[in-house]
């Protein structure tokens, strides 16, 4: 008898409405993700500014919403102005994080014109390490203001268009408690300096939506304290708090790896409780959302995520691009599940990174373009979320792991249009050993139809795309799921990812 994973689905039973927000991601001046990565103007399919426009179809593809720029790590030494004007009188700078040399000749305006091309909501980070609130107010007023000031008239020059870029979203800094930032602070100091950023940003434009920095993990000796301090300083003056995270395999311990978005969930509801708990301590109507501005899988540990040291400082080193495999998209895809589930908080989210940095989209220089793995659970999932995110009950048999004990085999969510009548069910079995037999009534959802099951699994979970193999890895259709009377059922293969589409009969 195979187990069972039994989900109790109603349309009643609500989250939030799916964001748009939440399938964002993330490209910082690191390795190859901007040179040789979105930008080659030597490459045969790049546009006249120099854009891969065969990276930009797969950016249009996956389903991405909105862009983090320009970093990371990278930010807190970061010169904005260095980037703009001509590109033949922009400086070389050494990039002290990632220990690397950038020539700047993509810049803000260089951004912006292929966020316009990706179709994507650019999110911009200031630098509050090495900076402070004249140079976030500069880099504003460039950005945003209307001709006539300035720097926004530099702006009209440079890019030849009358409009502002017009940023909504603005990160005040990048993950400020880890030591290994660049003008890393305390809380208190850390507090201090965003507080009064965010406070002169909105006397330009109140109507920004500001980020605080969390913790860069929840697993940081400050995690929770940290939100409680800034949170206290800059409740008033921001909208979003900030977190990041990343997992991976380590010690063979497959089985907590599997569970990884247990420790998500914990995550994001801890963050919630501290951020609840200053609204109360202030007597605040306004809740704080999260956004989760860095998630992903990463190996940290590997050869590949060391930056150059010593005398070398090259031009977009080969830098944190990790290979994804078949469980690496499992878990990532349960990652997705996660981030929706929470819809009611987390407002915005941002897979780190796009292209060959821990990406979904891997390039050759001056060559071939290809998919990981990880792309097609963030493809479907931002093409196929619609309307409102339902929570879904869930009993499954459970796998024990070191990490957090126990974990249950299955985990799903759904999203409900009422409107189009389309009913989606994320789901996954995240079980090491265990073949899951999916039992869910959809009764309370009227007459339904079976529009598509696709499920992403390989016999071997370490297997992986390549430029020469770029479909060893890939979701199919699983022909095991059927309805009947309403009962949904099907079979899904231990260490899965899966999304069964249905909608109103007739419709
Ligand atoms: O995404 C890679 C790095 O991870 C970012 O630069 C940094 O913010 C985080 O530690």
């Amino acid at each position: 008898m195979p187990s069972t994973l039994a989900l109790s689905l109603n349309p009643a039973f609500r989250v939030a409405p799916v964001r748009r927000r939440t399938f964002g991601a993330f490209v910082e001046h690191l390795g190859r993700c901007v040179y040789t990565g979105i930008y080659e103007p030597e490459h045969p399919s790049a546009d006249e500014q120099g854009f891969r426009t065969d990276v930009l179809e797969l950016v249009r593809e996956l389903g991405v919403s909105s862009v983090r720029y320009p970093g990371g790590n990278f930010v807190s030494g970061y010169r904005w102005e260095d980037g703009v004007g001509p590109v033949e009188e922009r400086p070389v700078r050494h990039d002290l994080a990632w220990h690397s040399s950038d020539p700047n000749t993509v810049g803000l305006d260089e951004f912006m014109a292929w966020a316009r091309r990706a179709e994507v909501e650019p999110m911009y980070a200031v630098n509050l390490g090495t900076r402070g609130v004249q140079e976030a107010l500069d880099v504003l007023e460039y950005a945003n203001a209307p001709a006539g000031t300035h720097l926004s008239d530099q702006r009209v020059t440079n890019t030849g268009r009358p409009e502002s870029h017009d940023i909504r979203m603005w990160c005040l800094g990048n993950e400020m408690d880890g030591p290994w930032q660049i003008g890393h602070k305390n809380a208190e100091e850390y507090a201090r300096v965003a507080t009064e950023t965010a406070r002169a940003m909105r006397m330009e434009d109140p109507d920004l939506e500001l980020i605080a920095c969390g913790s860069s993990n929840s697993q940081m000796p400050t995690f929770g304290a940290w939100e409680n301090t800034v949170l206290t300083e800059a409740y008033d003056f921001v909208d979003m708090i900030s977190a990041h995270v990343y997992y991976s395999e380590k010690d063979g311990d497959q089985a907590s790896f599997l569970a990884s978005a247990d420790d998500m969930d914990h995550f994001i509801d801890a963050v919630v409780a501290t951020a609840d708990h200053v609204r109360a301590k202030l007597k605040r109507e306004k809740r704080i959302m999260i956004s989760f501005d860095e998630w992903n899988v990463w190996y940290q540990h590997r050869a590949e995520s060391r930056p150059p040291s010593g005398d070398d400082w090259p031009v977009a080193p080969v830098l944190l691009e990790d290979i994804y495999s078949a469980m690496d998209a499992v878990v990532f895809g349960n990652l997705l599940i996660s981030l929706l589930r929470h819809s009611d908080r987390v407002a915005s989210a941002s897979l780190a990174q796009l292209v060959n940095v821990i990406a979904p989209i891997m390039t050759e220089p001056g060559g071939r373009v290809w998919k990981q793995s990880t792309f097609h659970p963030f493809a479907l999932t931002s093409k196929h979320a619609r309307g409102e995110v339902l929570d879904v009950r869930i009993q499954a048999p459970s796998f024990d792991n070191q990490r957090f004990g126990s974990s249950t085999s299955g985990d799903a969510v759904a999203t409900w249009d009422e409107d189009s009548g389309e009913l989606t069910v994320f789901v996954v079995n995240r079980d090491p050993a265990t073949q899951l037999a999916l039992d869910a009534d959809l009764a309370a959802f009227g007459g339904l139809e079976l529009v598509e099951a696709t499920t992403l699994h390989h016999q071997d979970p370490y297997a992986a795309n390549s430029a020469d193999a770029p479909d060893t890895v890939a979701p199919a259709e699983n022909t095991s799921v059927g309805l009947d009377g309403g009962r949904l059922s099907g079979s899904l293969p231990a260490i899965s990812w899966s999304m069964i589409r249905l909608a109103r009969a007739g419709a």
